[in-house]
């Protein structure tokens, strides 16, 4: 096993960032380089975080206090002392549904001439498999003299809880070519495998595709689960019950069988297509994950139809009150948050919306510009025909809805998340996902 010490991470998005302070946490000497934009010259000089994650910036702090994390533009600087230097820039969507990897690209170019000595290049960012192969090749044409590996170690980080994700992982997944690699990577995870997380190390095509099929796996559980949803309601059965009862299944797991208004958010959206689009390249259809996309997109129409339904079949001139916008708790992020798609239809039939999320506001503000914004709960439900709680924030489990209740005109409660318990709300008229409500 060699240790390395010194390590330096390209891109200070979420991935980043926070891979970037938790290994400067375990002891390492780390840096982080990004361009010079000023969302990172204020994280820079200020420790301002460019991204809402609990626990995030005191962590910034703390290591940046005690001399273990710095930040610079700077590739002359970051690279030729570095023993591991990860790439983790964005991988956005392309329009065919691939993963654009100019970042990474770009990244890989930059690093090229400043190698000194034996380093591991190491790809955090989520890359289609191959990649590891194509930076590698670019790199060695970019820098023949270069001593290098490039490795694979995808991240399983939620937003949210990214840092508990990091650092009490189920599983590190890595993959390498050679030997070299392999021991610069045991002696990386140490910290971690001495605690007792497991390292898996594969080879560098596996570990690029374990990040696909993970996500592209949980996006399928979630829209199985979205898809008993109405199956349950026409039956009788309720949906949390069995979500419950198929989640007591050690094979099924319960984790990530809550219904919903279909998942978004910047991972799954994009790894589906990615992967989908990977098989097609391969002359291969996917037809699960091509289900999924499709299914996902139709169970957040759907959603916009129940609470046409739930409001007596039309919205027109309605008033909803719309608790949450982000694609799920936690998050300031609004990519392909199941809001984007629900509320504009709704706008489309005639309803106003009045909405308030505790986080996610500025960001929702600039993709949809027509809704009303309010700036508190109440604000959202003053005059309202009805609220719809879109996303799970933990504020909106305890509202207090008799008090709520006579800010309102009307008094439907459509509840996407299953977050209120019926039984606190009876003042409203409760529509919820496959639930079976007493007194039905
Ligand atoms: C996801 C994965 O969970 C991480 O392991 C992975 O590292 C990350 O993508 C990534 O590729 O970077 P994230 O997108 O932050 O993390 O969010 P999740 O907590 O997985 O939620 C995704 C979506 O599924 C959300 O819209 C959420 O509301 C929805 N969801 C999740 C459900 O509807 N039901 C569930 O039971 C769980």
């Amino acid at each position: 096993m060699v240790t390395p010490r010194k390590l330096t991470l390209i891109g200070t998005g979420y991935v980043g960032l926070v891979s970037g302070t938790c290994f400067a946490e375990k002891g390492f000497m780390v840096t982080c380089v990004d361009l010079n934009t000023p969302k990172f010259k204020a994280l820079k000089d200020q420790g301002i975080i460019p991204i809402h994650e609990p626990g995030l910036e005191e962590l910034v702090k703390k290591n940046v206090a005690a001399g273990r994390l710095t930040f610079t533009t700077q590739y002359d600087e970051a690279i030729p002392d570095a023993d591991v230097v990860f790439i983790a820039v964005g991988t956005p969507q392309d329009e065919d549904g691939s993963a654009d990897l100019s970042h990474v690209e770009a990244a890989a170019r930059q690093i090229a001439p400043h190698l000194k000595g034996y380093t591991l290049i190491v790809n955090k960012s989520t890359v289609p498999v191959g990649t590891g192969a194509h930076v590698e090749a670019l790199i060695r044409a970019a820098n023949p003299a270069a001593q290098l590996d490039v490795a694979s170690n995808p991240e399983f980080l939620r937003e949210g809880e990214a840092i508990e994700d990091f650092m009490q992982p189920d599983r590190i997944v890595a993959g390498v070519e050679t030997d070299a690699a392999r021991q610069m990577m045991a002696g990386l995870y140490k910290p971690f495998t001495d605690a007792g997380y497991p390292l898996f190390i594969t080879n560098r095509a596996s570990s690029e595709l374990i990040k696909y099929a993970a996500n592209a796996f949980l996006a399928t559980k979630i829209t199985f689960i979205n898809e008993l949803i109405a199956l349950c309601e026409a039956t009788g059965a309720d949906v949390l019950a069995v979500s419950k009862g198929m989640g007591m299944d050690a094979r099924i797991a319960p984790r990530f069988l809550n219904p919903g208004p279909g998942y978004g958010g910047s991972c799954f959206p994009k790894d589906t297509n990615a992967l989908a689009k990977t098989a097609r390249d391969h002359g291969l259809t996917l037809r699960l994950v091509e289900e999924t996309i499709a299914t996902n997109h139709a169970i957040k129409l759907a959603m916009a139809a129940k609470i046409e339904q739930a409001m007596g079949g039309s919205v027109k001139g309605k008033i909803i009150g719309v608790l949450g916008l982000a694609f799920k708790a936690n998050t300031d992020d609004m990519r392909d948050a199941s809001a984007l798609t629900i509320l504009p239809e709704l706008m489309t039939k005639g309803a106003t919306i009045q909405a308030f999320d505790p986080a996610a506001m500025g960001q929702a503000k600039q993709l949809m510009p027509g809704l009303t914004y309010a700036d508190s709960v109440t604000a959202a439900l003053k005059g309202a025909d009805a609220v719809v709680i879109m996303t799970e924030w933990n504020e909106f489990r305890a509202l207090n809805w008799q008090q709520l209740r006579p800010l309102m005109k009307g008094n439907m409660l459509i509840d996407l998340r299953n977050l209120v318990d019926p039984a606190s709300a009876r003042e409203f008229d409760y529509t919820g996902l496959g639930r079976i409500v007493q007194g039905d």
